[in-house]
């Protein structure tokens, strides 16, 4: 059996390497593997410091085909990918498409792939914020609805699959993967982490950074807390490009917020792990906090990885001002969430979504 796999942007690379090493391991392993795959990089996200330096980090093989979409509107982009994506398959055929994710390379290759009439199989399904206005809503469902395998990191997804009436022999709980290339980064980890008391940010929803007055409204925010603990903000290119437009560069220099580049996985690791705590509104991170405990405040109003919150380390805060403060003042006050390692979060995600591929 044959399988495509697909990443396009920088939450997917984490996600791949775990499949990929596993597959090579059991290929090398296991007499008469059944299992051939190749790799397709849309190239959504294109640049180095967003691409080519997880690629070398994470051990992700070069890819088999690459796209070269990145760049453009959403209708742009996706279109791009899934004309890529149509010739690869057309001349490459696979058993099985995988996708992982929500980001618009998800949807893309998924469509392509089942107007083609080759099966999906989506890693990370059934996770749902009821938010409509975030696209990668839209992807997630879009991406279930044609799904024919899925695999998922909570019961929350379970229960939104079951819900939307997908065949219970098609969803498999499986565990998180994005915490196997984490404790598998953590395990090859040197000394080299960032010590003192410090938080991190990270934002690059388009809802928080795109509108000049929550964007500012949660800069303002965060320069309060920088006043008793600094901060180490990594900026997105969209992030970036946002502080600039707005002229909101200046705000950061009133608090103690340092700015930087988007950071390579192991710089970054080695940055958030010993923080005091995250703000963010990444979907990863607050998997990753939880997964080592360290508190995150999620600027957001939902999210749709329920058990960050409900067993893990996360906090929502929304994204005004005051929730966003009122947040802080409760950690200040010793509030702070322990949390649990949610079940099946073990890195071996990889291997129970393999073995279940493999006896398909
Ligand atoms: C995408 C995903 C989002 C994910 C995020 C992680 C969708 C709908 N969104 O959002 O779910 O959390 O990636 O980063 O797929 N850009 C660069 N260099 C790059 C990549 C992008 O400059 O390497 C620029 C693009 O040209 C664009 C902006 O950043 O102006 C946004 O990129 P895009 O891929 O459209 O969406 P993200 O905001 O990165």
């Amino acid at each position: 059996m044959k399988l495509l796999l697909v990443a396009g942007a920088r939450p997917n690379f984490m996600k791949i390497a775990p499949l990929e090493r596993e597959l090579k391991r059991c290929s090398i392993s296991i007499p008469g593997f059944n299992l051939s795959w190749k790799l397709v990089h849309t190239g959504q996200h294109y640049d180095n410091h967003m691409s080519s330096v997880f690629f070398k980090e994470l051990g992700i093989a070069e890819p088999d085909y690459y796209l070269n979409a990145g760049g453009g509107t959403h209708a742009q982009q996706t279109a791009k990918i899934m004309v890529g994506f149509e010739e690869i398959c057309s001349k490459d055929p696979a058993d099985i498409v995988l996708v992982v994710g929500d980001v618009n390379s998800t949807i893309a290759c998924s469509i392509t792939a089942k107007k083609l009439h080759m099966k999906v199989a989506h890693v990370e399904a059934g996770l749902r914020s009821g938010d409509m206005s975030m696209p990668e809503e839209i992807n997630r469902m879009v991406t279930d609805s044609i799904s024919d395998f899925f695999f998922a990191t909570e019961q929350s997804s379970v229960d939104n699959l079951v819900n939307e009436g997908k065949d219970r022999g098609h969803i498999y709980y499986v565990g998180n993967i994005m915490i196997d290339n984490l404790y598998y980064q953590l395990g090859k980890m040197g000394g080299s982490n960032k010590t003192g008391k410090y938080g991190v940010v990270t934002l690059h929803r388009p809802s928080n950074v795109d509108e000049e007055k929550t964007f500012s409204e949660i800069l303002k925010a965060l320069v309060e807390i920088s006043k008793d603990i600094p901060l180490f903000f990594p900026a997105h290119p969209r992030t970036k490009k946002q502080l600039h437009a707005f002229g909101l560069v200046n705000m950061l220099n009133s608090g103690d917020i340092k700015l930087l580049p988007p950071l390579a996985y192991m710089e970054f690791l080695g940055l958030w792990k010993n923080a005091l705590f995250v703000l963010t509104d990444s979907g990863g991170l607050q998997e990753e906090t939880t997964a080592l405990g360290v508190p995150c405040f999620t600027i957001r109003e939902n999210t749709e990885r329920p058990i960050t919150v409900t067993e893990g380390t996360n906090t929502l805060t929304g994204t005004t001002y005051i929730g966003i403060l009122n947040a802080y003042n409760n950690y200040k006050a010793g509030k702070i969430k322990q949390g649990k390692i949610p079940d099946l979060w073990d890195g071996n995600t990889a291997k129970r979504i393999v073995d279940i591929l493999a006896f398909l």
